[in-house]
């Protein structure tokens, strides 16, 4: 799937703009601050209806205004074109139509564009606590297996209203708040388990992508692992019930897949604690690199690669070999100062002020 044109309107820091993307290599250019990242996040949006920068879908419409609209046509790879255009109000519901139809349930754009993202924030998956290493697998998991959107949105829930149910119980568990923890508890066993397996399922399938991904960016062969650390051991349930007192004392649930953690190691050694800024860096592409892999010979998708600035961050060498290590089709990259000499973009759009101009074609 690639995306062909994009439309803004008061998306960010861009009143009204409209673009014809290359399906090749784009370029986009411009000094801090002019909206190269906003573009990307657009892109992200239709893709996920989320912003990769992790805020809440207000702060995406440009000051002042009541609304923002994003509209892109998408080509599959049958050549198939679909429109999509989103309009997100500042009260009330997003509404999404895809060919001028309205979807009932937002969810189903999920899948229609898939992107993987590269953000120099990416390093904080090695370098900081397990929260944003079961983001990434639980993204990967949804890229990977669309239905997952569903379980992972029941867990949510189940948490959601079993924290609040042991919030309301003040440290005390009376006869009618134990017996719907016990329904609550029964739902957490059962999906928390199915997550569970699915993230180490979907871990081992990644673990020899993950390995060459580390190798081919990293320019050095080092043993790459991935470890699922859960918070229970034995079945869920049962450490539910273990856990009961604890939980309810605590007001909140402290053994599930929220509380999993999944260790990352380079050469036998915990990689948040002992491995080179080099060396994470290298160690977070290649996680991006490995769940784009996974989907892509799923066969599932094409994404659409999407790298934010990440090459300022990279020294020459490192730089290269992530443009080699790139799988080819539509990727837009932003940059405010170098390319590396090896990128050389089918297009070239220059941001300036919210506007964006085409620099140069190939
Ligand atoms: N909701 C918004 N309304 C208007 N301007 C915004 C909004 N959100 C961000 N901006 C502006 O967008 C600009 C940042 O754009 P960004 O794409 O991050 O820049 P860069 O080119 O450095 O990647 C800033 O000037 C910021 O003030
Ligand atoms: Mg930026």
């Amino acid at each position: 799937m690639q995306i062909r044109t994009l439309e803004l309107q008061n998306f960010r820091s861009y009143e009204d703009a409209s673009v014809t993307l290359s399906d090749g290599l784009t370029a986009i250019v411009g000094e801090n601050g002019q909206g190269k990242t906003n573009l990307l996040e657009a892109i992200s949006w239709i893709a996920g209806m989320g912003s990769f920068r992790g805020v809440p879908d207000d702060a995406l419409i440009r000051l002042g205004a009541d609304a923002a609209i994003l509209r892109a046509t998408v080509v599959s790879p049958d050549g198939r074109e679909q429109l999509i255009e989103a309009e997100l109000p500042r009260v009330g519901r997003n509404r999404i139509q895809v060919n001028r139809q309205l979807l009932s349930r937002a969810r189903d754009l999920l899948g229609v564009v898939q992107v993987t993202v590269f953000s120099p924030d990416d390093l904080d998956l090695v370098k900081d606590g397990p929260a944003l290493r079961r983001r990434w697998i639980d993204e990967a998991l949804v890229s990977r297996y669309p239905k997952h959107d569903a379980v992972r949105s029941d867990l949510e829930r189940i948490l959601k209203q079993r924290n609040a149910l042991l919030r309301s119980a003040r440290g005390r568990l009376d006869g009618d708040t134990a017996f719907t923890l016990d329904v609550w508890d029964e739902k957490l066993a059962a999906t928390g388990q199915a997550v569970r397996d699915a993230r180490e399922t979907l871990l081992a399938e990644m673990a020899p992508r993950l390995a060459g991904a580390y190798d081919a960016v990293a320019r050095q062969a080092t043993a790459v692992e991935t470890l699922y650390e859960p918070s229970w051991d034995g079945d869920l349930a049962s450490a539910l019930v273990a856990s009961r007192d604890y939980d309810v004392r605590r007001g909140v649930s402290t053994v599930g897949p929220h509380r999993d953690e999944i260790l990352l190691r380079l050469g036998g050694a915990p990689a948040r604690t002992h491995a080179s800024q080099g060396e994470q860096r290298s160690l977070a592409l290649a996680l991006r690199l490995a769940a784009d892999a996974i989907v892509r010979e799923a066969g599932v998708a094409e994404p659409v690669l999407l790298l934010d600035d990440v090459f300022s961050e990279l020294d020459p060498g490192r730089a290269e070999a992530l443009l080699g290590a790139l799988p080819g089709g539509q990727r837009l990259l932003t940059t405010a100062a170098w390319l590396p000499p090896a990128a050389v973009p089918d297009s070239v759009l220059r941001v300036e002020a919210g506007r964006i101009t085409e620099a140069s074609g190939g």
